[in-house]
Parts: C-alpha cells; sequence; structure tokens
C-alpha cells in the first residue's frame, strides 16, 4: 500500500489498492487455469482540474487502470474513492492495511485497538457524511470492543473478540464504501455517475458506430443521460462560475434542445453544422477523434480519460487536437487522465505523471520533478531514449535487456527485477512499496528509495 500524500482537502479521484486480473480459462468445461494480473495494487489519485498522465509500455494495465476508474470493467479488488475528504481516504487506507496485516485466527490486541481506533476515527470525523445513525451505532460498537480488548493483557491473543472486530470492521468499510466509491455504488447512482466522467477511446476508426449519423452519436450520452442532467445537474442550482459555459438545455429531451447543443458541441470541437448529417466513414482520423471529444463533453462532465486520443493520428494532426484539449479544459475547469505511451505528448499535457509497469506504478510525481529527477531506474531508461532537438547533446541511452515479463506470471518481488540494472538480491524476493521521497514525488524501488525498515543487499 502506498504511502498517501499529507495534504489536506478533497482530491477529484483517490484510487485506493485497485486490482484488476483477467481469468484464463482453458479446456471443455472453460475452467480458470490462472490470472492476467493487468492492474495489481495501484494507488494513486487525481486533483480537480490537473491532467493525470499514465505512461508505460504497451500492455502495462494503462487501459485498464482507466476503464476501472470508469466502471466500464469492475475492479477486481480495491476502491475508487470519488470527492472524498483526503483524511478520510488516508485513514480508510491504513484500516486497510491493517486489515490486510492480520493472520486471520491470531488477531494480536494492538492490531484490535488499531482497528477500533481507525473506525472511531473515520465515522466519528464531522467530514464524514455516512448516515448518522449508522455512525452512532458503528462508534459505539467500535467504543465497546476497545474497552473489552483494553481489559486483556498485553501480549494477550484477541481470541473469540475476533469475530466481533470482523464484523465491525465489514460494517464500516461496507457503509464508508457504499457512499464514497464509484465502485459500490447501486446501480442508478452509478449511471449518474457514468455522466460526469467520460471517456475517449484510442481507436478514433472503430469507437464511432458507422451506421450512425454524427448529430446521433455525439446526442446519445444526452438521451441516456437526461434524467440524471436534468435532476443534478444542469437543472438544479445555478451555478454562477458557469455562466461563460455553453448553454445548460435544461430539457434535454426536446429534440430542437439537442439540436442546438450539438451545433455548440461540434463548433467547440472546430466543426460545423454541416456535419451533422455525415456518416463517420466520411471524416478523416482527426476529425473523428474530434467528434469523440464532442460526444464526451455532450453531458458536461467533470472529469475525462483520454486513452491514448492522439496515438493512431498524424503528428500534425496530434498537435491540433492536443491544443484543443487543453483550452477545452481550461474553458470547461475539466479534469483529465491522459493516458499515453509516449513521454513527449505526457510532457506537453500533463501536470503530474505515472510510469507504470507491469500493472503496478513504479513511479509518480510531479511532471517538472519527474522529468528532471527520474528516480526508478525504469523511468530513467524510459526517459533516456526521448529525442532531443540538439544534435550536439549526448545522451547515454539506457536499453533494457530482454522483454517485459507476461502479466500472467509476473517477476516475484519487483517486478522490473528481470530487467533492471540495478538489482540486488532483495529485489527479486521483497515487493518495493511506494515511498514518498519528499513533496510527492512517489518511488518504488529498494536501491533508489528504501522504506524503512527494509535493507536493499
Ligand atoms: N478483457 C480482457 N481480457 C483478458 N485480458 C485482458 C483484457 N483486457 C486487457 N487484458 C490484458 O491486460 C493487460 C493490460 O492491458 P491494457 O490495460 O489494455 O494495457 P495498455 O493499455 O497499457 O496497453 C494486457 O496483458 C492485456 O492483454
Ligand atoms: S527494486 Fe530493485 S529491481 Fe526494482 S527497480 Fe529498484 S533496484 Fe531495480
Ligand atoms: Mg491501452
Amino acid at each position: 500500500m502506498a504511502e498517501l500524500p499529507k495534504a489536506d482537502g478533497t482530491n477529484l479521484f483517490d484510487v485506493v489498492g485497485l486490482k484488476k486480473y483477467f481469468p484464463i480459462r482453458a479446456g471443455l468445461l472453460k475452467r480458470q487455469v490462472g490470472a492476467v494480473k493487468a492492474v495489481d495494487d495501484v494507488n494513486f489519485f487525481v486533483r480537480k482540474g490537473e491532467t493525470l498522465g499514465l505512461v508505460g509500455e504497451s500492455g502495462c494495465g494503462k487501459t485498464t487502470v482507466g476503464r476501472a476508474m470508469m466502471m466500464l470493467t469492475p475492479p477486481t479488488e480495491g476502491y475508487v474513492f470519488y470527492s472524498t475528504p483526503r483524511q478520510i481516504v488516508r485513514d480508510f487506507a491504513e484500516l486497510l492495511r491493517v486489515v490486510r496485516g492480520v493472520n486471520k485466527g491470531k488477531m494480536s490486541r494492538a492490531e484490535a485497538l488499531e482497528l477500533a481506533r481507525l473506525i472511531e476515527k473515520i465515522l466519528g470525523s464531522g467530514s464524514c457524511t455516512v448516515d448518522e445513525d449508522k455512525k452512532r451505532q458503528i462508534c459505539r460498537g467500535a467504543v465497546a470492543i476497545r474497552a473489552e480488548v483494553q481489559a486483556l493483557g498485553p501480549d494477550e491473543k484477541v481470541g473469540g473478540r475476533e469475530r466481533a472486530v470482523q464484523d465491525l470492521v465489514d460494517d464500516a468499510m461496507t457503509e464508508i464504501v457504499e457512499r464514497y466509491c464509484v465502485n459500490y455504488k447501486r446501480k442508478g447512482e452509478v449511471k449518474r455517475l457514468r455522466g460526469k466522467i467520460q471517456f475517449v477511446f484510442q481507436d478514433p476508426f472503430s469507437s464511432l458506430d458507422p451506421k450512425m449519423l454524427i448529430k446521433d452519436i455525439v446526442a446519445e450520452p444526452i438521451k441516456a443521460q437526461y434524467r440524471y442532467i436534468d435532476r443534478h445537474r444542469w437543472a438544479a442550482k445555478p451555478n454562477p462560475a458557469a455562466k461563460d459555459r455553453m448553454d445548460r438545455p435544461y430539457k434535454v429531451r426536446k429534440p430542437e434542445v439537442i439540436r442546438t447543443r450539438v451545433i455548440q458541441l461540434l463548433e467547440k470541437v472546430g466543426l460545423n453544422v454541416e456535419h451533422m448529417y455525415r456518416f463517420p466513414h466520411e471524416f478523416s482520423g482527426g476529425q473523428r477523434q474530434r467528434i469523440g471529444i464532442a460526444r464526451a463533453l455532450s453531458v458536461d462532465p467533470e472529469f475525462i480519460v483520454l486513452d491514448e486520443p492522439t496515438s493512431a493520428l498524424d503528428v500534425s494532426v496530434q498537435a491540433q487536437i492536443l491544443n484543443m484539449l487543453n483550452q477545452l479544459q481550461n474553458e470547461f475547469g475539466l479534469t483529465f487522465l491522459f493516458i499515453s505511451h509516449d513521454l513527449s505528448t505526457i510532457r506537453h499535457m500533463c501536470d503530474r505523471v505515472a510510469v507504470m509497469y507491469l500493472g503496478k506504478i513504479a513511479e509518480y510525481a510531479d511532471k517538472n520533478e519527474l522529468f528532471a529527477r527520474p528516480t526508478h531506474p525504469y523511468t530513467e531508461a524510459l526517459l533516456s531514449v526521448i529525442p532531443v532537438p540538439d544534435p550536439d547533446l549526448k545522451r547515454d541511452r539506457i536499453i533494457l535487456p530482454g522483454d517485459v515479463p507476461s502479466p500472467a506470471n509476473p517477476p516475484p518481488g519487483c517486478r522490473f527485477h528481470t530487467r533492471c540494472p540495478l538489482a540486488v538480491g532483495i529485489c527479486k524476493v521483497v515487493e518495493p512499496p511506494l515511498i514518498d521521497t519528499g513533496g510527492e514525488h512517489f518511488v518504488a524501488c529498494h536501491v533508489r528509495a528504501p522504506a524503512p525498515g527494509i535493507k536493499a543487499q
């Protein structure tokens, strides 16, 4: 589990312990014989209004992270907190760490006390918006258990009370995740959230339905979301900050309102009214990606996952699309998760960058910090091969030996040890935790960012 930053306030998303395993099935009965560990215990956060870049080689799990955050693929494990007070996320992550560390049937007195303390701290906090009755009930339980366990001797096991502690932890975690985590919300609530989170797909050729007119493609999310847009976002309390934004179609089901909105959206992305009655095959790759962006914007989202939005386009068109995305972000106050395998694009677009390797985050920091001081050997290797526009500047390119191992059978310990030039004995056995090396620069490496209590040798 990663150390979480100390900043107060609220992030738009906090991803805690996210895992996505795809089952591998074989034989006549399609029995599960293994799993592709596409995303394996990933932790990061996205601040409101920023662009977080997710970079890594093909197949390292970037798309799966984006899809899991949007609930297009349900995560195997983990929590995607949405607009949750930072302290609650920190305490929840700590609670999870203690729960995962408990040796079943052998819970210690200290562990039981710590679990009860954390539950009281989270649910007793004024910023926690879990139902008041539930909060009171669970906190009373935590106080009672704490008193019972405190009466035990310092080295005594919790014994028969372990079950009660586990039940209390289950109740508390259920209340918290149902209140704050997008992947534990009820169906209707998920549908409402989908309007706030949109996805722009990698391939502009397959992501638009070839049988639909552009006007219908762009209007599709509005029609699917009208109930939620109407009730929860557009028709709700007027937002003075949004005055200059596009007209809010209050009665979004009316055809003339949808038509006006579609025209506005097309103009926003550099197309116009005459494109409405055409089919996707009549457009170039860049134009199709613009249509995809208009479709994502149609429901006035807060957050957009941009999955390699320019990798299928010519370089000149790439620059136009990236600049347009920057403008749209400023105009609408959008937050982006920008997925790419290209570090030059990431450098142009992002505020902070997370580097992924084989389903895990290797390093994650502010963009300028990461490019100036790459700390993880994998980041160093990635940065060393970016072309620089200076023929006299000599750079030592780091060419990594071997191929990326299969996510179905990742190496033990540090996943990068089979290719790492700095690997030492411990790297093959112990997985390095993601450590804050200062100023929210997170690194997972025994040599470059040793965790307290783990000796690199
Ligand atoms: N639906 C799926 N079923 C099985 N394996 C999948 C599925 N989606 C992705 N994977 C596997 O998960 C790993 C990560 O994939 P992905 O997230 O698409 O990587 P990236 O976007 O970084 O290229 C890959 O090994 C891929 O083969
Ligand atoms: S933990 Fe070891 S193998 Fe992994 S990146 Fe650091 S030095 Fe290399
Ligand atoms: Mg991908």
